[in-house]
């Protein structure tokens, strides 16, 4: 039977995908599982392209775990989202605890990013520019980057992005905002004003890690998805998992199952919705159990790599 990334092509999308991550690659068998190009033809990197990872003391690069997954996709010819620029998570004490001014800070900044994107200059399908800049409230989160330099910070990394790799899609990308909210207009604001400063934006990713039972519908997910492609950006659900309050069930499993064909029907029927990518497609790697405890159970794949009734709800969704 026809697979997801299969499936996802016939249906007008760029890709289906999934995160990995470096810990990972030693599992024989989940590297055949993904590797296998019908259903997963684009990875993004889940740790490795962070900023700790890549620059752990101030401009000293450090490609190599980034380079093991990119090297991957490109063995596999799988697509890659790059993944991620700036974001407050998973920076480098000398970034989160030094003593900055706003040309200071604006430097490192821009050398990450220029050093990074030149790095990876014809890999990436798009890069996650920036990520979760905002809070709940639509407020911008009070990172590093913004209490010292501001939301131009923003434009910033993106203009060198731009700079460094003019041929790979620029994202802004963030978690809730699969509904709408004030986060949610605060990201088309965000969108807005890029666009208004001449800067390129060329997408909006929406992580979708959503919670079985009160995942937006596909309704909800449709008009969201259209009111930033309005803006002229394409848009992808970047991270789509779907965890639930451990033991599952029946009924949660097939609960599950029609959130996961909501969700990937919403960009399925939504014209530059370029593609879903799952952060991890499998049970044994998801982040969820330890980030949310007492859930789990968010993939389409258990850990013994058996497809669950997620996994064909995803494929009727598309
Ligand atoms: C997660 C990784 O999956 C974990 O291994 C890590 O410990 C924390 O970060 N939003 C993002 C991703 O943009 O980078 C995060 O990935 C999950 C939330």
């Amino acid at each position: 039977y026809a697979q997801l990334h299969t499936l996802a092509k016939a249906a007008g999308l760029k890709y289906f995908g999934t995160a990995t991550d470096n810990n990972e690659l030693t599992d024989t068998a989940l590297v055949a599982a993904l590797s296998n190009t019908s259903e997963f033809g684009q990875i993004t990197p889940g740790n490795s392209q962070k900023w700790d990872s890549i620059e752990p003391s101030p401009n000293t690069f450090a490609f190599t775990n980034g380079d093991v997954v990119t090297a991957l996709a490109k063995k596999n010819a799988q697509m890659l989202r790059c993944h991620t620029l700036v974001w407050f998570q998973q920076l480098p004490a000398w970034v989160q605890n030094g003593t900055w001014t706003k040309e200071t800070l604006t430097a490192a900044l821009q050398n990450h990013v220029t050093k990074t994107v030149t790095h990876y200059k014809g890999q990436c399908y798009s890069w996650d520019v920036v990520n979760e800049a905002l809070e709940q409230d639509g407020t911008f989160r009070k990172s590093v980057f913004f209490t010292t330099i501001g939301e131009d910070y923003i434009r910033i990394a993106f203009e060198a992005a731009a700079a460094a790799d003019p041929d790979t899609k620029l994202y802004y990308n963030d978690f809730s905002i699969e509904n709408p909210s004030p986060k949610t207009t605060a990201a088309l604001n965000i969108v807005k004003s890029l666009k208004a400063s001449g800067t390129k934006i060329d997408g909006l990713g929406l992580q979708s890690h959503f919670i079985v039972g009160s995942t937006p519908s596909k309704e909800v997910q449709i008009a969201n998805l259209k009111s930033f492609t309005a803006l002229g950006v394409e848009v992808a659900i970047t991270e789509l998992d779907i965890r639930m309050t451990l033991p599952s069930t029946a009924a949660l499993n097939s609960q599950q199952s029609v959130d996961y064909q909501n969700s990937v029907a919403a960009c399925v029927e939504v014209e530059n919705c370029v593609g879903v990518t799952v952060w991890d497609f499998d049970d044994k790697y998801s982040w969820v159990p330890s980030t949310f405890p007492g859930t789990g159970s968010a993939c389409l794949f258990n850990e013994n790599l058996v497809r669950k009734e997620a996994y064909f709800g995803a494929v009727a969704g598309i």
